[in-house]
């Protein structure tokens, strides 16, 4: 870290403890006027918030909000045109790649669509950060697999190949690859769409025990609401690109902004209504 980046470091970690003198725990996340664009089109406008070490924190938003670009520019993968982001007092911005590298080694990360790779079996797929980062022997190497897998659920499936997978095992095995470097924080992109409601709470409890288990701090991206109200300390919505509200779930709950309202009591877009009625009418010429 440049001399600069490193002063700038110390100021936000001094003002981020004191504008939170309730928590007795610093900031991990730091985020401060956050643009991001992908090509000339700007997808997040000027996020601002802090997430507290050991806190788990919700992402929610409709589809195509920004949810998924905002986890990736936290962890490196998608560069801001201007804003500052700070993950446990380094500036992303200002720190070269080597030093990335090694700030991405603390990260857990599970991406949206779970992505293990098919070609290799599950104990494969979750021991890979450690043959990729680790200088630790195969033994060691399979004792940690077996704990990760473990953790989730998963013992005596080293050997299958993810194919063999139920949709909830998949997620839960990439959840143990992103366990395996005994990461400080998790981001999770929608870690229960597309499974069955038991299934999903069950990736909800796999969540609040990680949390209760090692105090990690942890990142969900969703838009499922029930899972979002379990899991969260804290809530953060986003709508077309900017922050609507932030709270805690009490909080979110009692906002009465229209659109937070909207957006929590699931009531449909216009447009969206515009397009139901259109078909509404549509079939209706149709049964004519
Ligand atoms: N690689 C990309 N190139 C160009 N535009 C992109 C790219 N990825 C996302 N976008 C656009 O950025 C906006 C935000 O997308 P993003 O994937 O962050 O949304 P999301 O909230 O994660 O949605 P979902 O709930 O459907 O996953 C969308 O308008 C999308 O079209
Ligand atoms: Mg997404």
């Amino acid at each position: 870290m440049s001399g600069q980046c490193a002063a700038k470091a110390d100021l936000m970690l001094t003002d981020s403890s004191k504008s939170d003198a309730s928590a007795d725990h610093a900031a991990a996340i730091v985020v401060r006027n956050l643009r991001v664009n992908y090509g000339n089109r700007e997808v997040l406008h000027d996020l601002s918030f802090d997430i507290k070490a050991a806190e788990t924190i919700t992402i929610l938003g409709g589809s195509g909000s920004g949810k998924t670009t905002l986890l990736r520019s936290l962890i490196g993968l998608e560069k801001p045109v201007s804003g500052e982001i700070w993950i446990r007092g380094h500036d992303l911005c200002c720190i070269s790649a080597a030093e990335l590298a090694g700030l991405r080694k603390k990260f857990g990360v599970s991406f949206q669509g779970g992505a293990l790779f098919g070609s290799m079996t599950v104990g494969e797929n979750v021991a890979l950060p450690l043959r990729e980062h680790s200088r630790l022997d195969d033994a060691s190497i399979e004792v940690v697999t077996r704990i990760k897998l473990e953790e989730v659920g998963l013992s005596g499936y080293e050997d299958f190949y993810p194919a063999q997978l139920s949709g909830g095992m998949k997620k839960r095995a990439a959840v143990a690859r992103a366990l395996t470097m005994d990461p400080q924080i998790l981001f999770f992109d929608e870690p229960s769409a597309g499974l069955d409601p038991i299934i999903a709470a069950g990736i909800d409890d796999l969540i609040l025990k990680l949390k209760r288990a090692f105090q990690m701090t942890i990142v969900v991206v969703t838009h499922e609401l029930v899972s979002a109200f379990r899991i969260a300390d804290r809530m953060i919505l986003i709508d077309k690109g900017s922050i609507l509200a932030i709270g805690t779930p009490d909080e979110l709950k009692a906002n009465q902004h229209p659109r937070v309202r909207q957006f929590l009591d699931r009531v449909p877009d216009p447009e969206n209504s515009a397009n139901e009625d259109y078909l509404e009418r549509l079939t209706a010429r149709l049964r004519l």
